[in-house]
């Protein structure tokens, strides 16, 4: 079918007045520029769309379908219009952020706390760990991530929001939760409950403990920060997790920091997309958003920055 827009446009209005000149004067055209377009219109799909009988014009069957057609297609433009119109403010479309799972605590909070001020926006949010994260940025399947620090090598702005605290945890009965100034060497001899491979927090550790010439030893491997929680508190080993992920558990009593030397390992998280990305107003409204108020949404205390670097992803 060799039809045009402009022409189903034309006969949604005849089909829709059943008037030729009421048609004409709704669409600002003479009545013979109308009647062009439906005859074009019916030599291209090979049917009358039209009849007449007297003075009054009728659809035929083809005509009744084609009229179906084209109402589709018009309010389907209107409903474009309105999203369009919505993209070029703030008022609608769709957010759509990932996360490291770390974040995804404060993310969801501070996506609440978002949403009160822009409720018609729809929200995509995706939690995957560091090494699935890149993938989406990669693939450019998100607009802006939230993350520990970015590869120096990668083409992506990035603006840290936040402090990262790495703390080691235990159950509150576990001997070295009596202890102060723990010395590193003290860890050999525990076991750990590790994020898999591919988590940007046991990159950042096993990077740390390789610089200080320590090795710990990974007794269970699992995939979230939650299970580590559960299992550390369960008494199956220690963990190391973001201070940021605990803060129901210390404030119930269940788990413990330990007092390690060289701890907190204090990573950042930022805020990142690719560099030519054309983010959405809402996106930008979310990165200011995440800039100015982020603090608002971590009201545990933040852990001493003074005593240790970020480490190194
Ligand atoms: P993760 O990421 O959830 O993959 O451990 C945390 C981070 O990179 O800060």
């Amino acid at each position: 079918m060799n039809i045009t827009l402009r022409q189903l446009q034309v006969f949604e209005k005849v089909a829709r007045r059943l008037n030729f000149t009421r048609a004409a004067h709704e669409l600002y055209l003479t009545q013979p520029a109308v009647s062009m377009q439906i005859k074009q219109l019916e030599e291209n799909l090979g049917l009358p769309l039209i009849e007449r009988l007297g003075k009054k014009i009728y659809l035929t069957e083809a005509g009744r379908e084609i009229y179906r057609l084209s109402r589709n297609i018009a309010s389907q433009l209107e409903e474009s219009e309105q999203i369009l119109e919505a993209l070029k403010g703030t008022e609608g479309g769709t957010l759509t952020i990932s996360v490291v799972s770390t974040v995804h605590y404060f993310a969801i909070r501070a996506l609440a706390n978002f949403c009160q001020s822009y409720p018609k926006v729809r929200i995509d949010l995706k939690v995957t760990n560091r090494q699935g994260l890149l993938q989406l940025l990669e693939e450019n399947a998100t607009d802006l991530a939230l993350m520990g620090k970015p590869p120096a090598d990668w083409d992506l702005i990035a603006e840290p929001f936040m402090d990262n605290p790495l703390v080691v945890i235990a159950p509150p009965n576990h001997p070295l939760s009596k202890e102060s100034q723990i010395p590193l060497a003290k860890l050999e001899k525990e076991t750990f409950l590790i994020r898999e491979q591919g988590s940007g927090t046991r990159g950042a550790v096993e990077s740390f403990f390789s610089r200080q010439g320590i090795s710990i030893s990974g007794s269970m491997e699992m995939n979230t920060n939650t299970a580590i929680i559960h299992g550390v508190a369960e008494g199956l080993g220690l963990g190391i997790v973001s201070l940021h992920t605990i803060k129901r558990e210390l404030r119930d009593g269940s788990l413990v920091i330990l007092e390690v030397e060289s701890f907190p390992l204090v990573r950042k998280w930022y805020l990142a997309h690719r560099s030519g990305k054309k983010l959405s107003n809402l996106a930008e409204a979310f990165k200011e958003f995440v800039r100015e108020r982020a603090w608002e949404f971590m009201d545990e205390p933040q852990a001493s920055s003074e005593k240790s670097k970020e480490g190194r992803d």
